[in-house]
């Protein structure tokens, strides 16, 4: 007998998958048993809500929230201001000069209220800035026009409005290569710094993008006790296992190795054990995807090449890190 995987962390934390039109489809067996929450894959993101100034496309995510809500799950909102797939409408004027900090601020105001009025009470978390730490370097802030047109104080205010628009809504802070011993003291410093400043933020997202080196165990328990220290919620927002080390660009393997298997249910172990740990804090683990047929990972960081990073199978059975991560009780 196969156990619902969000059943066995009732009363730790709920259990998510990123989703799409598709995967609802191909994967609903596993999605309605073993998930709580789900989160858009990328029809919430700014390109696809958002193509035009005055035009809002919402139908590919309402349909994704009806799902959810017909199925009794909860819904991740991801994610609101981000460098990555956002119309290039929205910094530049109708004759292709970058607005100014005011004019952004505004219509990056108008998005967040708008979006998250719409979700209103549907979406219990929102991912309202995503990805603005620089990965190296002495610079906090990553380059991007947001920074570069509103200044440092762009996130602060996204954060603002988000509030502004749901107020019962969660808000977190979300980013990769977070248990980077750099990079997290990084998070910490943004982090605490809008707390101390009053801002209206609740949670921090580890995306959790790991694989079966890297990061170091002890490197994510260091970053979840330092991000946990500011009280704040914490949620594993996009959590894969990928095969391959950062360095390794094979594009010839085509099945997973018994060896990558019993690694990966090793780290699978290790992973879940610690975030059984940090119970208190963690409310939900979300894994950036449902099982081996299909993950982004088969076109990143190199295109075309398979990847293998979950508990289920590409014939959507489980794993043996599936069952290292049920077998604690
Ligand atoms: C990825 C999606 O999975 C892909 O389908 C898309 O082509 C690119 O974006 N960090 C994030 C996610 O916050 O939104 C990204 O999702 C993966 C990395």
């Amino acid at each position: 007998d196969i156990p619902s995987l969000a059943k066995v962390y009732q009363g730790y934390f709920l259990i998510g998958a990123a989703v799409n039109p598709a995967t609802i489809k191909s994967q609903s067996e596993l999605i309605e048993k073993h998930f709580t929450s789900i989160t858009a894959e990328n029809q919430m993101k700014f390109e696809q809500l958002h193509p035009e100034e005055d035009r809002y496309t919402f139908d590919v995510a309402d349909n994704m929230v009806a799902y959810a809500k017909g199925q009794g799950k909860q819904v991740r909102g991801h994610t609101l201001v981000w460098h990555n797939q956002t119309s290039d409408w929205i910094f530049q004027d109708k004759d292709g000069q970058e607005v100014t900090r005011e004019v952004l601020l505004q219509r990056m105001k108008s998005h967040i209220t708008t979006v998250m009025q719409h979700y209103k009470g549907d979406i219990y978390a929102w991912d309202v800035v995503n990805e603005a730490i620089a990965d190296n370097g002495p610079e906090l802030l990553r380059e991007s026009k947001w920074l570069s047109i509103i200044g440092e104080d762009f996130i602060e205010k996204a954060f603002q409005y988000a509030h502004e628009a749901d107020p019962g809504a969660q808000l977190f802070y979300n980013d990769y290569n977070e248990s980077d011993p750099e990079k997290s003291q990084k998070i910490y410093t943004l982090v605490k710094r809008l707390i101390d400043n009053g801002v209206p933020i609740h949670g921090i997202g580890l995306q959790a993008h790991w694989n079966l080196y890297h990061p170091p165990l002890a490197d994510i328990k260091q970053a979840i006790e330092r991000y946990a220290s500011l009280g704040l919620k914490l949620h594993i927002t996009e959590m894969d296992v990928s095969v391959y080390s950062h360095g390794d660009k094979r594009t010839d393997v085509t099945e997973q190795s018994e060896e990558m298997k019993a690694l990966q249910a090793d780290r699978y172990e290790q992973f879940f054990t610690l975030f059984r740990e940090y119970k208190d804090a963690i409310d939900s683990v979300t894994f950036w995807g449902v099982a081996d047929d299909y993950t982004w990972l088969d076109h990143f960081p190199v295109r075309g090449r398979k990847n293998w990073p979950f508990v289920f199978d590409a014939n959507h059975q489980p794993k043996d890190s599936f069952w290292k991560i049920v077998k604690f009780k």
